[in-house]
């Protein structure tokens, strides 16, 4: 039976225990099903222990003592490689492509891609977010066919530039590109990008819209009128000379990738400004022009929220990180929530109701607007649903007002030396931060 045991850094005992396999001259290569691995990664000591392939006389453990700095066991214990199939080539290049209801365009990009991509070893990672049109099985019934074609379904989780993420670190391929799979882009661009990226001439090569003049044809003229301007503040924080650095296509070093990938956020449409925003070394960026096509089926998901979230990714790296998307979002719709309370006030006491009555209801009014909003916007990756909506309501309430007790705490024992607006200020930035804090952990957390 072959048994794959998981300890810790699991990953990098795997890669240990294929290193030293590939010191031995002549590796002697059993069938994977006789293989039996057990790895144990005492992850500070470097100590690694691997069991011998079962078809070589049962398996024993062989601790590699290896703690002042090598991986290699006892001569007798070093393990098998696996090798591949004889035609098989590692994929130098993987195009990653986000997918939400995309069924219909999914099999004519792939058959593109096996065209485009002839004489490259190519993969390609679909990332679907569960799609509710079950793009995933038209997927899954492709890489039945083809070995190129890979999927990722995630579940409970949203977002374009999370998926794409996912994707290019699924990957472990030397370029991988990100693509639409609605087919708006062209797929005939992927081979000038890999060429230049080939020559070592660029880190990320960009498919402009916008490099030949105006080439948005498939976009309406509002979008139009907001791509321009969301390109221009995208500019002043990378001062960076651009043309479309709003794009969604492009291809780059993964190692580049790798680097940056801690620091990017999940939420959002643009993955490739966070990547040279956020990059620690400035990246070589080349472009290439393209025409944005029509879209054929289904429709954008691009929609207010997205909008939200890109100013929110614009102040987050004109901040250096220190404010967060989200945490801008929260703010936000806190903001919001003083002027329905304040809307909801007046508005009963022009009816005459009495004051504590007023309040208690517009407070009531202003939480629950709060609550919605953020369910819609800051959290919309890990939106509650269905009944898990109402109890969600009730742990923000009861949250909230702890944070209202936390604020009023403070800003009492501030107000005995400072003035009270400082006072007021403390207690609301406390509220405000535990509010915060609180219901990311406890109301939206991952699950
Ligand atoms: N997995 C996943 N999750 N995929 C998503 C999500 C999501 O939450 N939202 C959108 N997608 C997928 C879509 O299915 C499509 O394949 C691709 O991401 C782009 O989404 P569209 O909704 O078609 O975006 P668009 O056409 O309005 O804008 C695109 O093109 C612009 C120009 O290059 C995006 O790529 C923009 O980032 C880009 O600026
Ligand atoms: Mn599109």
């Amino acid at each position: 039976m072959p048994r794959l045991v998981h300890g810790r850094g699991a990953r990098r005992a795997l890669a240990c225990y294929l290193s030293a396999g590939g010191l031995r001259k002549k590796p002697r290569v059993p069938p994977l099903s006789d293989v039996q691995i057990l790895i144990e990664d005492d992850h500070y000591g470097g100590r690694v222990a691997v069991a011998k392939a079962a078809g070589g006389g049962g398996a024993g453990l062989v601790d590699g003592g290896a703690r002042a700095g090598g991986a290699a066991g006892a001569p007798e214990a070093r393990p098998q490689t696996v090798t591949p199939p004889a035609a098989w080539r590692a994929p130098e290049l993987t195009v990653v492509i986000p997918t939400l209801n995309e069924r219909e365009s999914v099999p004519v990009l792939a058959a593109r891609l096996d065209e485009v991509l002839k004489g490259v070893a190519w993969e390609a990672i679909f990332v679907d977010d569960d799609s509710a049109d079950a793009t995933i099985d038209v997927i899954r019934g492709l890489s039945e066919a083809s070995p190129h074609i890979r999927g990722i379904r995630r579940v409970h989780r949203r977002g374009l530039a999370g998926a794409s993420l996912e994707g290019m670190l699924a990957s472990s391929a030397q370029f991988v590109a990100v693509m639409d799979g609605d087919l708006q882009h062209d797929e005939q661009c992927l081979t000038d990008m890999l060429r230049i990226l080939r020559a070592g001439k660029a880190d990320v090569v960009v498919g402009s819209r916008y490099l030949d003049g105006p080439g948005d044809s498939g976009l309406s003229r509002t979008r139009h009128f907001g791509s321009r301007l969301a390109t221009r503040l995208a500019k002043s924080i990378l001062h960076s000379e651009l043309s479309d650095p709003m794009s969604g296509f492009f291809m780059i070093r993964r190692e580049a990738v790798e680097k940056v990938a801690p620091a990017l956020s999940h939420q959002g449409f643009k993955i490739l400004l966070d990547i040279l925003a956020s990059s620690p070394t400035p990246l070589r960026v080349s472009e290439v022009p393209y025409e944005f096509r029509e879209r054929l089926h289904g429709e954008s998901k691009l929609d207010a929220a997205v909008v939200v979230e890109y100013l929110g990714l614009i102040v987050a790296k004109l901040s250096r990180d220190l404010i967060s998307i989200r945490f801008l979002m929260f703010g936000t719709v806190g903001a919001s929530g003083i002027v329905v309370n304040l809307a909801v006030l007046a508005l009963l006491l022009d009816r005459n109701i009495a004051f504590s009555a007023a309040q208690t209801a517009a407070m009531l009014t202003a939480m629950t607007s709060n609550y919605t909003l953020n369910n819609l916007l800051t959290y919309r990756d890990r939106r509650r649903r269905g009944w898990r909506f109402f109890t969600g309501l009730v742990m923000f309430a009861v949250l909230c007002s702890v944070g209202v007790v936390a604020g009023v705490g403070v800003s009492t024992f501030i107000y005995v030396g400072e003035p009270w607006w400082i006072a007021g200020l403390a207690g609301a930035a406390v509220g405000t931060l535990w509010n915060y804090i609180t219901n990311t952990m406890i109301t939206w957390r991952i699950h």
